[in-house]
């Protein structure tokens, strides 16, 4: 049987890369889904989903706001009858500058989207799931960037820490509930986010050096996130619960190390 089957999901940032993978397997795997981004190409996302037979229901929505969240958490109350699944996915890299010569105001789109963002998400869905005394899944795309320095900007690589700390402490505050909340933390994955990299690597003859970091020797690609989060979302992870996930090749598995030298 589908895993996911009768289920109600809702994932953000779903008009490109990782959510819109994530989207469209969830909605193979028997869930309606509640798909959401600021960008319009959303809508070809939900066409994939019902050309090949699925329930969605796209709309265009801003995953940082907090009456947008609401409101999404809502219409899928509305349109499937309650919610079991959200998969706050949405988010930005911000600007690529040294520390030091960003502001303040630098930092604020970024960790409105990328932190501020799943925590609304958190908070609108479980207090959906307690209303309807149903144990959701609550899902967040943090990264490895934010488990050590190297792999993003500086306000990337801290909303991303904070992603993986809000889904323990709130993890924790669910206690009792049966509500489970985990991030997964990609490793270089190719998406619309990552496009300027495999770009300028394929300009520059390049892309065979793309991902050689890890042991696998490659980068990944959206559908090795969505496997990791229909095992989150579904009944598999039914035990896991204030994880965050790596999927990175085996990227943060190792210290850097000196290449021909055995350890
Ligand atoms: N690609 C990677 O290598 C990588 C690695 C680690 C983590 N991530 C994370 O994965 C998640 C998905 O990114 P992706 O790599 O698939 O990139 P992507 O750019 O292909 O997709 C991100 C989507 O989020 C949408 N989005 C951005 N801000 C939004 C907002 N405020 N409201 C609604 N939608 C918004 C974008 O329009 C886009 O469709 C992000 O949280 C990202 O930080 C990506």
């Amino acid at each position: 049987m589908a895993r996911l089957q009768g289920k109600v999901a809702i994932v953000t940032g779903a008009a490109s890369g990782i959510g819109r993978a994530s989207a469209i397997l969830f909605a193979q795997e028997g869930a309606s889904v509640v798909i959401a981004d600021r960008s319009s190409d959303v809508g070809a996302t939900a066409e994939t989903i019902r050309a090949a037979g699925g329930r969605v229901v796209a709309v265009e929505a801003d995953a940082g706001d907090e009456a947008a969240v609401a409101s999404l958490v809502e219409r899928a109350i509305k349109e499937f009858g309650g919610l079991d699944i959200t998969y706050a996915n949405a988010g930005i890299v911000g600007p690529h500058v040294p520390f030091l010569e960003l502001s303040g105001a630098d930092w604020q789109d970024v960790l409105r989207i990328n932190l501020v963002g799943p925590f609304l998400a958190i908070k609108y869905s479980a207090k959906a799931f307690l209303a309807a005394s149903r144990p959701g899944s609550i899902i967040c795309t943090a990264s490895v960037a934010g488990i050590r320095s190297g792999a993003g900007p500086t306000p990337y690589s801290a909303s991303k820490a904070g992603v993986i700390n809000l889904v323990q402490t709130t993890a924790n505050q669910l206690a009792g509930t049966g509500i489970r909340v985990n991030a997964i933390c990609p490793g270089l994955i190719e998406t619309g986010m990552t496009k300027p990299v495999f770009d300028g690597a394929r300009a520059r003859g390049k892309e065979a050096k793309l991902g050689q970091l890890n042991p696998l020797r490659r980068y990944g690609v959206p559908t090795e996130i969505a496997g990791a989060a229909l095992f989150l979302a579904s009944d598999d992870s039914s035990y896991v619960n204030g994880q965050a996930i790596v999927v990175d090749g085996g990227l943060s598995s190792s210290h850097p190390v000196v290449p021909g030298r055995i350890d």
